[in-house]
């Protein structure tokens, strides 16, 4: 009975997806859409098909598969409907699939600018489309908003939502909320002013724009957000940075419309710069910073926030997914909480419970928050991960966490160890909720990170190229020892945790060596799918965590499955390749993932399927031979701490490859100064994603050299046996 109720929704929900459908030919019966990136309107990543299931789903085979072209992060969930199957990739490009045979429909390639990497914290990725009634809707790295013919791949309208003078990118997904179609951006490391737009779907014109952090200028900007800010919001900053840098605070990823409580969910990032003391003297919330925003979808008018981190200081975003739930809730819990206290209120606690309607976040900060979304109020906020040390927890009375003062190294004066460090306890990985096992899955991990106040020159520099946080890189970089190596390798894992918001504690949970695995999905066959880091497909009974497959894919997957139904047979998909911010940055700390080969690759599953992958292509001889290491031990601190500055967030600590941006220690450039320099500062490369550092002077880039070259030797004679470099 509850299975019927639950099938006839979903085609219900896959037909009024798409008029053309309705009209020319009902939905088949035996078709089931997923119908957006987090499948439908609550968001939850929860399908109701259970073809596939527990007692099945060892059989999965690959029913087809697609080679993508560039080798990058690909973070995109496929988005099934009406018989084709829709992805973005690396680069932002869409293609187009029969989502049963895998034959290529079309697709499209706006040309992103390759110079237009340096502007993206976190590679040049993607994370999806919008489809509404025959359209296909998503954003481009360099800001444009573009709709195109989902049937033919014909562009309708484009719109640049971003000013291009300033570091702002678009990696998320559009979501469709009405007649509109809304989207955020990103670029809060390098300095912007972050904002959510409204456009009309039939031409994108402009209809709401609401900025989530003030006016530097004092200044009302014509938009949703005036009053709220004139109100509330521009009296918690102070004085500081964020007046030249923007203050940061972009929406780059979880926008939700709530269609049963008409109200816009969106998840505002993290402060420029980070410190929270350079950005506004150390003073004030800074909302709407690090906050859940709910708003009027017609308008964009403000209605409620929560705000997850005040004084945002750690790069906590909360830009995480946010899944719209109803669940039972004892009637005296959380912030609302009438006064009763003692034993009347713990019996009433047990006794009484009350169908709330709630939302679920699981922030970087490592707490899971349930956000009563009726009125913002907080309900509960436990942690999902362990060690966390910048907060003991959260005042479920003011809503606000109980901090560790330690953690504010700026007001300290001394550098601090965070657990979760700017990777977060969970990143952008997307999670899901079963309603059936009343589990939410996440994606989690332990990536500590050291925070210091910055001291030298280079670190308290800010320019147009490099994170501009506020923060000393040096204690990001890790110091020359080979227990170190293994201690960080060893401290840096993740986790596939189911959470239960309504006990507020971990139900079970899966360790993985790795951190950074990918996106979960859920689904009524008592299901969890996710792929890792090390290279695996893996699925779980979703009430007990039993492991029921374990599936060698040859890559690393970052990206997040989806499932969909076509003539009866039902389907899996997802895209492989490693790519992303921790890969690109970790250095030795990316552990074992740094030898999973990086293949960008679309795979589509079914029971029984006998597709194979082909052999993994040869691996080259990698060979140590640097040049002799001829700088002066001047020369090579300096161009640690330029590399720290500028290089790291590509290339990974210490220089260590990552198998997708080169090696640099095993590069043949090193021997070469002047073809060095044409690549560092001159820009020889800056259309492959590796553009010309203009403002360092020829002695800054010949440091950096010898730099790599210390680095070569170094990891040469020490610890190649636990950082053997991937080859290129
Ligand atoms: C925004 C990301 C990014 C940043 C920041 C970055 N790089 Fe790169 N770099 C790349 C990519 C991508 C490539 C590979 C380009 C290609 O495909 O040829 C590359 C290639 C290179 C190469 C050529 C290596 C070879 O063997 O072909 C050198 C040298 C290099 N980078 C040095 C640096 C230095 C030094 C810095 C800091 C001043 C830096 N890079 C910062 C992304 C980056």
């Amino acid at each position: 009975m509850r299975r019927l109720g639950l099938f006839i929704a979903t085609c219900l929900l896959a037909a009024c997806q798409n008029q053309k459908t309705e009209q020319d030919a009902p939905v088949a019966e035996k078709d089931v859409a997923w119908s957006n990136v987090a499948y439908g309107s609550k968001e939850q990543r929860h399908s109701p098909l259970d073809q596939i299931n527990e007692s099945n789903v060892s059989d999965l085979g690959i029913a087809w598969f697609k080679d993508l072209p560039d080798a990058r992060g690909q973070e995109a969930t496929p988005v099934m409907v009406d018989g084709k199957l829709f992805i973005t990739t690396a680069w932002s490009k869409v293609f187009a699939y029969d989502a049963k045979t895998g034959k290529e429909l079309w697709s499209y390639d706006p040309e992103v600018d390759g110079s237009k990497a340096i502007d993206a914290c976190c590679d040049v990725v993607n994370r999806g489309v919008a489809i509404s009634r025959g359209r296909l809707f998503f954003g481009t790295l360099d800001g444009r908003l573009i709709a195109l013919d989902a049937n033919t791949g014909a562009r309708l309208w484009a719109s640049q939502t971003t000013d291009n003078s300033k570091p702002y990118t678009i990696t998320g997904a559009p979501r469709i909320v009405k007649n509109m179609v809304v989207i955020g951006n990103g670029g809060a490391e390098f300095g912007v002013r972050g904002y959510v737009s409204a456009y009309n779907i039939a031409d994108g014109s402009l209809k709401w724009r609401f900025y989530t952090v003030p006016n530097p200028e004092g200044k009302p900007d014509g938009a949703a957000s005036d009053e709220i800010f004139a109100k509330a919001a521009n009296k918690t900053w102070s004085d500081g940075a964020w007046k030249e840098s923007g203050g940061g605070g972009t929406v780059w990823d979880s926008i939700v419309y709530d269609e049963e409580l008409d109200q816009l969910y969106f998840g505002v990032g993290n402060g420029n710069p980070w410190n929270h003391g350079l950005r506004s003297g150390g003073e004030g919330d800074n909302l709407f910073l690090s906050s859940i925003v709910a708003v009027n979808p017609d308008t964009g008018k403000y209605l409620w926030h929560y705000q997850e981190t005040p004084a945002e200081t750690w790069d906590y975003t909360a830009t995480q997914s946010i899944i719209i739930a109803e669940i039972d809730w004892p009637v005296s819990g959380g912030s609302d909480a009438e006064g009763k206290e003692g034993e009347e209120a713990e019996s009433e606690k047990t006794a009484l419970t009350k169908r709330r309607k709630v939302l679920f976040h699981a922030p970087k900060n490592g707490f899971f928050f349930v956000i009563d979304r009726t009125n913002g109020r907080l309900l509960s906020a436990e942690p999902f991960v362990e060690n966390i040390n910048w907060a003991e927890g959260y005042d479920l009375k003011t809503g606000r966490p109980i901090e560790n003062p330690a953690a504010r190294f700026y007001k300290t004066g001394e550098p601090f160890i965070a657990i979760p460090g700017a990777l977060g306890a969970h990143n952008w990985h997307p999670m899901s909720y079963n309603p059936g096992t009343g589990l939410v899955y996440i994606p989690a991990q332990q990536v500590p990170q050291g925070y210091e106040v910055p001291s030298s020159e280079v670190d308290k520099s800010r320019g147009r190229q490099g994170f501009n946080v506020g923060v000393a890189w040096s204690i990001a970089q890790l110091p020359d020892d080979k227990e170190v190596y293994k201690a960080a390798i060893a401290s840096t894992t993740g986790q596939l945790v189911a959470f239960d918001p309504k006990a507020g504690k971990v139900a079970w949970s899966v360790d993985y060596p790795a951190a950074w695995n990918g996106g979960t999905m859920t689904t009524a066959g008592n299901l969890v799918f996710q792929g890792t880091s090390l290279g695996l497909f893996k699925a779980y009974a979703a009430d007990s965590g039993e492991e029921l497959l374990s599936m060698d894919v040859q890559s690393g997957v970052v990206a997040a499955p989806s499932t969909y139904m076509i003539d009866g047979v039902q389907y899996i998909a997802f895209l492989t390749s490693k790519g992303g911010a921790f890969p690109l940055t970790a250095g030795v700390a990316g552990g074992a993932s740094r030898q999973i080969p990086n293949i960008p690759r679309l795979i589509v599953m079914k029971l029984g399927g006998k597709t194979s992958l082909p052999a993994l292509p040869q691996q080259n001889e990698i060979v140590w031979d640097p040049p002799e290491p001829t700088g002066t031990p001047a020369q090579v601190a300096e161009g640690k701490a330029l590399y720290g500055r500028y290089c790291l967030v590509c290339h990974g600590d210490s220089a260590i490859g990552n198998g997708f941006t080169p090696d640099l220690r095993i590069s043949a450039t090193l021997a070469d100064a002047e073809t060095w320099s044409s690549i560092v500062s001159g820009g020889a490369l800056k259309d492959r994603g590796m553009v010309g550092f203009s403002q360092l002077t020829p002695a800054q880039v010949e440091s950096l050299r010898h730099y790599v070259i210390e680095r070569s030797h170094w990891t040469k004679e020490n610890v190649v046996d636990v950082t053997a470099p991937v080859a290129r």
